[in-house]
């Protein structure tokens, strides 16, 4: 066959076959099948050897040329291809801008958060500072400096996670109390609370082995127990409403002397009695008392010119009680849908 019959069939023949090509793998086939090294347009030049100088200039010039003809068809289709497919993710990805945005969800403080803020704002108002201490704490201000020393029965009730024989994670936020008195070099009055976490080996549907707690202490001259008691009841119907009473019962912590525990009337019945408050119409909220005078010595205040009082009582308790909360783990599991209950009932859900 002549030369140019073979360039003609071998345009015709590629023209065909691209048009049945769809994918570029496909087209590398192609590409090969013609430019590769032992490809149909390569193959026109396999008897070169045998021609004359004339010749060979000749036949070389038309592979030249069909060699070019050919790569421009193969990338004409590859830019084809990449419009087509460039077209189809066009299509499929189109964004249909007349669609109605998305709602961004409004979020919502924590209870344990709000708890903590009301907490605060109270005592603010009535001149406390609001402190805060560390959770790795040592023996000696976790129980040492308020009058647990080592050895003493009320360590069993604060079954406590130890690092080693000095540290330990914090029981109770009253080590904020031998704190507070250690660093006021001055020896002033106190008026602080400290809320924060606290750690106990404990864990069931009302003990978490983490929680929280609020601390509260003063220390001044001529602090009374009827200090305390009107400090209490105050608190008590910020947080849990106006009509709710206190009641003192007394009690025995190694650090106040005397010691009391306060109830409240149960925020469910009102004081009639239900299960809840196991038909007693009470519920325990706070320890309290005043300062011991050995927790006043230890933390350098001459227990003979200053008196103070100090309370704690359970951040979650709190909340359990003001939200109604029957699982206290519920405050750490941090369920979308329990906590978006906080956003809707925002304001109606609280007692003012
Ligand atoms: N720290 C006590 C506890 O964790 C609570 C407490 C009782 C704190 C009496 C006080 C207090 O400050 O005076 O059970």
């Amino acid at each position: 066959m002549e030369t140019n019959e073979k360039i003609r069939n071998i345009k015709e023949e590629l023209d065909k076959e691209l048009e049945g090509v769809e994918k570029q793998q496909e087209l590398v086939e192609v590409k090969a099948k013609y430019l590769g090294k032992k490809g149909l347009v390569t193959e026109l030049t396999a008897n070169m050897k045998d021609l004359s100088i004339e010749e060979k200039k000749e036949l070389g010039q038309l592979v030249n040329l069909l060699k070019n003809e050919v790569t421009e068809m193969i990338n004409q289709k590859q830019q084809d291809l990449q419009n087509k497919e460039l077209e189809r993710r066009l299509k499929e990805e189109e964004i249909d801008i007349s669609l109605p945005s998305r709602k961004i969800k409004k979020g919502s403080r924590h209870p344990f958060q709000r708890i903590i803020e009301d907490v605060e704002d109270f005592f603010v108002s009535m001149g406390y500072d609001v402190v805060d201490g560390p959770e790795l704490e040592t023996d000696e201000n976790c129980f040492r400096r308020l009058n647990v020393p080592l050895g003493h029965p009320a360590r069993d009730s604060q079954d406590t996670f130890y690092i080693d024989d000095e540290y330990l994670l914090r029981t109770q936020t009253s080590s904020v109390q031998a704190r507070t008195m250690q660093a006021n070099t001055e020896k002033t009055p106190i008026r602080m609370i400290c809320p924060g976490k606290v750690y106990r080996r404990d864990d069931d549907a009302t003990h978490s082995h983490q929680f929280g707690q609020v601390e509260g202490l003063v220390v001044d001259k001529d602090i009374s127990l009827a200090d305390l008691k009107g400090t209490l009841e105050m608190f008590a119907k910020k947080m849990l409403g106006e009509n709710t009473k206190v009641r003192f019962r007394p009690s025995f912590f190694p650090f106040t002397e005397p010691s009391v525990e306060v109830d409240v009337t149960c925020f469910k019945c009102g004081g009639k009695g239900c299960p809840l408050c196991k038909q007693t119409g009470w519920i325990e909220l706070l320890g309290a008392g005043m300062v011991h005078p050995n927790v006043l010595r230890m933390g350098g205040y001459d227990p003979e010119k200053w008196t103070g009082f100090a309370f704690g009582t359970g951040l979650d308790r709190l909340a359990m009680f003001r939200y109604a909360i029957p699982d206290i783990r519920y405050l750490y599991t941090n369920d979308i849908r329990f906590l978006e209950q906080f956003s809707r009932k925002d304001e109606e859900n609280e007692v003012k």
